[in-house]
C-alpha cells in the first residue's frame, strides 16, 4: 500500500473506494475515497478513519509508518460511518489510545457504538499539544451533521476539515494539481448541492470562524487534498452558500405519451432564442443527485410533469421531495405539464417552489391531453418570457 506524506511526518494513510457508485443515494459514478490522516509527533495521531470494509487497507498503510500498537489519539471528526465505522476495530489495535471528538460527537460516537471507546470531548476552541505541534479543535454544526469539527495544525498550516471541501473521486492522484481544477470543481459541486447545500448559512459561520487562519493546505476527508487551488475552493464555496447562480435554465420533466416532452422543448426552444443556456435534464434518463449540480448553477428552474392518478409522476415526486430537502434559494421557479382529466396537480409543483421561496414571474401552464400547434406557440413564448426574467 502506498502512503503519501503531506508535511514532514504527516500522511495519507485512507482508502480508496474504487467501486462506490452510490452514496446514501448520491450516484458517485467516480466512486470516493475516505481520506484518513497519520501524524508522528511526541504524540502520534490519526486523524478519522475509514468505511469498515475498507479497514485493512488504512492499517496497511499505516503499518508502513508505525506499529497501530503505538497511536495515543484517534480524531473523529464527524460521527458518519464513511468516517467513524473503522473506530471500534482501530481500538483494538491501538487500546489505549483515547477518541478525541465534540461534544455531539461523544453523543453520536455512543449512540452508533454502544462500547467504551475512551472518549475524550474537546470544547468548540480547545487544543492539544502533541509535542512539536498543537492540534486545534473547531466545532462547525451542522457542517453537515451536529457533531462536525475540523481539526488545524498551525504549525503545518493544514486544515483537515472533514467533509467540508470534500469531492466523490477515486483516484490514484491525492493533489489537486495531479488531477486539475476542471474535474476537482465539477466534483466538489456535485457533493455540495447533494450534501451541504441546505446548511448554507452554517457553512458561512464555519467559514467566517476559520478566515483568521493561516492554511496552505486543506485535508478534505473524500477525494483530493487541495495545496494549489485553495482560493478556488473558497471562491465557489463562498458563491455556493450565498445561492448565487448563473444566468441559465435547466428544465426538469417527465412525460407519459409525450405532450410534457413536447413542451419541455418549446420552453426550451424559446428560453435559447432568449439568449439563456439551458440543460435538458429528462428524470427518464437523469439521475436526481445528477440534476442537483444543474440546480446549484441555474437561476431558472423549470418543472414539468404530466398527470397520473390525481398525483405527479413519481419521478417528478421524488425530485420535489429532494429539493425540498436540499433548498436550494434565490431561484426563479416555472411549472408546466399535461393533464387527462384533473389541471391541479401543478399545485404540488408549485408549493415546493414556494415553500422554498422562489419567485414565479410566469404563470403555470398545464395543458389537457396534447397541446396543438397554437398552444405549443404558446408555450415558447412562455420560454421567451421566461428568458428575458432570467437576464434581468
Ligand atoms: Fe458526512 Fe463523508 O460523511
Amino acid at each position: 500500500m502506498n502512503i503519501v506524506e503531506l508535511k514532514p511526518d504527516i500522511y495519507w494513510v485512507g482508502a480508496i473506494d474504487w467501486d462506490l457508485r452510490n452514496f446514501h443515494g448520491y450516484l458517485t459514478q467516480r466512486g470516493s475515497t475516505y481520506n484518513a490522516y497519520l501524524i508522528v509527533d511526541e504524540k502520534i495521531v490519526l486523524v478519522d478513519t475509514v468505511k469498515s470494509h475498507l479497514f485493512d487497507e488504512m492499517v496497511a498503510r499505516i503499518k508502513r509508518i508505525v506499529d497501530p500498537a503505538k497511536i495515543d489519539y484517534i480524531v473523529s471528526n464527524h460521527v458518519e460511518m464513511d468516517h467513524s465505522g473503522s473506530i471500534p476495530m482501530m481500538k483494538e489495535l491501538c487500546p489505549n489510545a483515547k477518541v478525541i471528538t465534540s461534544t455531539r460527537g461523544e453523543k453520536g460516537l455512543n449512540r452508533h457504538f454502544k462500547t467504551d471507546l475512551d472518549l475524550q470531548v474537546m470544547e468548540s476552541g480547545s487544543s492539544l499539544d502533541i509535542g512539536k505541534r498543537t492540534l486545534q479543535f473547531v466545532h462547525v454544526p451542522m457542517v453537515h451533521w451536529p457533531d462536525s469539527m475540523v481539526t488545524y495544525i498551525p504549525e503545518d498550516k493544514l486544515l483537515l476539515p472533514n467533509d467540508a471541501f470534500g469531492q466523490h473521486l477515486a483516484t490514484h492522484e491525492r493533489f489537486d494539481d495531479e488531477v486539475g481544477w476542471h474535474t476537482i470543481r465539477e466534483e466538489a459541486a456535485k457533493y455540495y448541492a447533494n450534501i451541504v447545500m441546505p446548511y448554507g448559512e452554517q457553512v458561512k459561520k464555519a467559514i467566517g470562524a476559520l478566515a483568521g487562519l493561516d492554511i496552505d493546505m486543506i485535508g478534505p476527508s473524500h477525494g483530493l487534498i487541495l495545496r494549489s487551488y485553495i482560493g478556488d475552493m473558497l471562491e465557489q464555496y463562498q458563491r455556493w452558500v450565498d445561492h448565487d447562480t448563473e444566468p441559465r435554465a435547466v428544465i426538469i420533466y417527465d412525460s407519459m405519451w409525450g405532450s410534457t416532452t413536447s413542451m419541455a422543448y418549446k420552453l426550451y426552444e424559446g428560453l435559447l432564442e432568449g439568449g439563456v443556456p439551458v440543460s435538458m435534464r429528462s428524470l427518464k434518463t437523469n439521475h436526481i443527485s445528477d440534476i442537483m449540480t444543474d440546480v446549484m448553477m441555474s437561476r431558472a428552474v423549470i418543472i414539468g410533469t404530466a398527470t397520473i392518478n390525481n398525483n405527479v409522476l413519481p419521478t417528478v415526486g421524488a425530485m420535489l421531495t429532494y429539493l425540498k430537502g436540499l433548498k436550494p434559494k434565490k431561484r426563479i421557479g416555472f411549472a408546466f405539464g399535461s393533464y387527462g382529466w384533473n389541471p391541479r396537480v401543478l399545485g404540488d409543483v408549485e408549493a415546493m417552489m414556494d415553500d422554498l421561496g422562489w419567485s414565479r414571474p410566469v404563470e403555470s401552464v398545464n395543458i389537457n391531453y396534447v397541446p396543438d400547434p397554437e398552444e405549443l406557440r404558446e408555450v415558447k413564448a412562455m420560454g421567451l418570457e421566461l428568458a428575458r426574467h432570467i437576464l434581468e
